[in-house]
């Protein structure tokens, strides 16, 4: 009786979170456009599921999944060329990647400026509230990237942190990271790369013949890196990681820690999953270098393909696509917005820019773009864009 009663109590529960579901636009579905996440890779899910009730916080009770975290983490550092002095640490995503820097930035230094390009993430104005920091914009050359003859003049005793961006949330642009480099270098200076949205991209586009700027570790002068697997690395929510050059600064973020298995604990969080962590393993094993090699090949010829169908409309462009990410001009962004969004399209606004932004993710086909193009002819003719 108890049994049927629990049975009946369970299945209408997740009935009634199939109804929650059901109110939500997927990934799947091709028509979110905007977003800088995917649909994750089959195998994310199913590794995700096994490991649901692991705590890479309390390690010494999850050894095996210990383990993987530290196999995944080795691949994030042999993508982006990080030296064997190098240390790895899960976030989950560039907010927290970027926290996480600019605390061991400030921990280093005792200073609290951070010098930041004009296009950097908004996470950096929660850096600057948490932690009393302040930041020092660099304005943006044509190109929409860091203006690296100001960033010397920037350059002052009380600097933390330079931070230069791998693939920008804008326009996907990247910053002369080797240029900000060598700057860092010569004046002992913190430089935090975010690689949030490119990392997973530049390194295999690179490979693939496309002539990118280097942007990792093999400028000396890059002190940490961060990058999301859940972003174009294809696996699930929530998993990033941050890259510090040398182990021992991991040393200036943690703290001695009771009552869990391990004697000390760096970063932010204290109990997190294992699962988004084998998730991002999983994806890295079953793709390989090879496997997202085509995955990013595919985001780049829909991207071409994309911007020439919505030019040929007779729109235009913010600029030339650097990644796999489509900036439209537009008089009134939030009224195409609105109404892409009453036909069933989610697409991103540009405020500063007057534009609209169209990412083209993994599930995103020339046949989506097919699909959504006459709608958005249709709604730009309505709303006196064309
Ligand atoms: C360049 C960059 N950095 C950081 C972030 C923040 O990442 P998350 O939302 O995973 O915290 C984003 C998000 O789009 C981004 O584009």
């Amino acid at each position: 009786m108890m049994q049927n009663k629990v049975t009946e109590k369970y299945t209408e529960i997740l009935m009634e979170l199939e109804d929650f579901r059901k109110k939500d636009f997927s990934f799947q579905s091709g028509r979110i456009l905007g977003s800088m996440c995917s649909e994750p890779h089959p195998i994310a899910r199913d590794a995700y599921n096994k490991f649901l009730d692991t705590n890479l916080g309390d390690p010494g009770l999850f050894p095996g999944t210990k383990q993987i975290e530290r196999q995944y983490i080795s691949f994030v550092q042999s993508l982006l060329h990080a030296p064997p002095s190098s240390a790895g640490h899960i976030v989950s995503g560039g907010t927290e990647g970027n926290i996480t820097a600019m605390w061991l930035a400030k921990q280093l230094s005792g200073n609290k400026e951070i010098i930041i390009p004009a296009s950097a993430h908004f996470s950096f104005q929660k850096i600057a509230s948490l932690m009393d920091m302040k930041l020092k914009p660099i304005p943006l050359t044509k190109s929409y990237t860091m203006d690296v003859t100001h960033v010397k003049r920037k350059l002052q005793t009380k600097t933390a942190a330079v931070i230069g961006i791998a693939g920008s949330t804008d326009l996907g642009t990247i910053d002369p990271i080797e240029e900000i480099a060598d700057l860092c270098h010569d004046e002992h200076i913190f430089l935090h790369v975010d690689a949030a949205f490119g990392g997973y991209i530049i390194p295999f586009l690179k490979n693939t013949g496309y002539k990118l700027p280097q942007f990792d570790f093999l400028s000396e002068g890059v002190s940490s890196l961060s990058i999301d697997a859940h972003k174009m690395g294809y696996a699930a929510i929530p998993l990033g990681v941050v890259v510090f050059r040398e182990k021992q600064w991991l040393d200036e973020i943690s703290v001695p820690s009771q009552c869990i298995s391990s004697k000390k604990q760096a970063g932010i969080l204290g109990t997190r999953s294992g699962g988004p962590v084998a998730a991002a393993y999983a994806v890295s094993r079953y793709l390989g270098i090879e496997g997202y090699q085509q995955v990013v090949a595919r985001c780049m010829e829909t991207t071409t393909y994309a911007a020439g169908q919505i030019c040929s409309l007779g729109l235009s462009l913010i600029t030339e696509p650097v990644l796999n990410v489509i900036a439209v001009r537009l008089k009134n962004p939030l009224k195409v917005e609105r109404a892409l969004d009453s036909e069933g399209w989610k697409v991103n606004i540009i405020d500063h820019l007057s534009s609209i932004r169209i990412v083209c993710m993994p599930q995103i086909t020339k046949e989506i773009i097919d699909e959504f193009i006459p709608v958005l002819q249709k709604v730009c003719q309505k709303v006196g864009e064309l």
